[in-house]
């Protein structure tokens, strides 16, 4: 499976934030934003990763993460000219793609699902059709919005609707069967203008090809597009780690534990990170309980 993650709009709701920082690099605590969705591609196994990033931010980004190779990755990136719609992810990467099943994860969405990503990932697996994730929040109008039946079976999908039907957002990492490419090819911008995400699933729900999996307690879903949102998220992250002494979205921890990188590369990544640092001391102490 491929992985694509999103992080190209114009960063405006941060603005001045993004004047001088590019989105994807700014902090959320202690690690910049882009760290968060690729660990969560990386926990959900998948190393061919596809960064569709702004004009202005391809360069800072290509230095900060190279083709991903220190961290057993297969990194490559892409720019989105204009703010066209999130489906149009898919035609930017049809031939990354390349016919495979596709996860894409918006780039300032923040996951900490912990051992729960085990049954998420038996249960995309057993699906012939595509998977979203529905989330139950106070302000559903904001998101694309999932009306349930009494089985928790999906109704109907509808993005940013005035009057929701159910307080259930669709969070913003979905995935896809190799068919996405063609259903992102015939779709028509909404009436802002964009190539909805909500349409593409409604056409696998009109297909009843749609699985929608509740998140249910015990996960945490936040997002980091705007100052209020990223400071939230910073806070989330800094009390889970300095209460547990263990970190959100490390990744060169993923890539240890999973078995991306053997014990040489550990060393090496550790060794780049400065000395007398926190996070070079974690990085050891990670190595030290985990080396084979
Ligand atoms: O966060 C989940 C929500 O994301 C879903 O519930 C909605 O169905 C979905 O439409 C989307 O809602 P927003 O309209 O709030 O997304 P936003 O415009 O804030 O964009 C989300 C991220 O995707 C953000 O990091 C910018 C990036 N993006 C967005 C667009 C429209 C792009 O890179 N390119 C784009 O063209």
């Amino acid at each position: 499976m491929k992985g694509i993650i999103l992080i190209a709009g114009a960063g405006t709701r941060l603005y001045p934030l993004t004047k001088m920082v590019n989105k994807p690099l700014l902090p959320v605590y202690d690690k910049p934003m882009l760290y968060y969705p690729l660990s969560t591609l990386m926990l959900f196994g998948i190393r061919d990763i596809l960064v569709i990033c702004a004009p202005k931010d391809l360069e800072n980004l290509k230095k900060v993460f190279g083709d991903g190779s220190e961290l057993g990755l297969n990194m490559s990136f892409a720019v989105q000219e204009k703010p066209r719609g999130i489906a149009d992810a898919f035609l930017i990467g049809e031939d990354f793609i390349a016919g495979d099943e596709v996860c894409l994860i918006l780039g300032d969405n923040i996951f900490y699902m912990g051992d729960n990503i085990e049954p998420f990932r038996k249960e995309i697996a057993a699906n012939e059709g595509a998977t979203v994730f529905g989330f139950r929040v106070c302000d559903p109008e904001r998101f694309g919005v999932v009306e349930f039946d009494e089985n928790f079976k999906a109704l109907s999908l509808e993005e940013k609707p005035k009057q929701p039907k159910s307080n259930y957002a669709v969070v913003g990492l979905y995935f896809y069967k190799p068919d996405v490419v063609e259903k992102a090819k015939r779709l028509t911008p909404s009436a802002r203008g964009e190539l909805e995400i909500t349409d593409i699933n409604k056409m696998y729900l009109e297909e009843k090809k749609l699985n929608v999996v509740v998140m249910r307690r015990g996960n945490a879903w936040l997002d980091a597009g705007t100052p209020e949102t990223l400071s939230e998220a910073s806070q989330f992250v800094e009390i889970v780690e300095k209460r547990q002494g263990l970190k959100i979205s490390c990744i060169e921890e993923i890539a240890f534990r999973r078995g991306f990188i053997d014990n040489r590369q550990m060393e090496k990544l550790i060794e780049q990170s400065p000395k007398g640092t926190e996070y070079r001391a974690y990085l050891q102490r990670v190595y030290e309980e985990y080396k084979s």
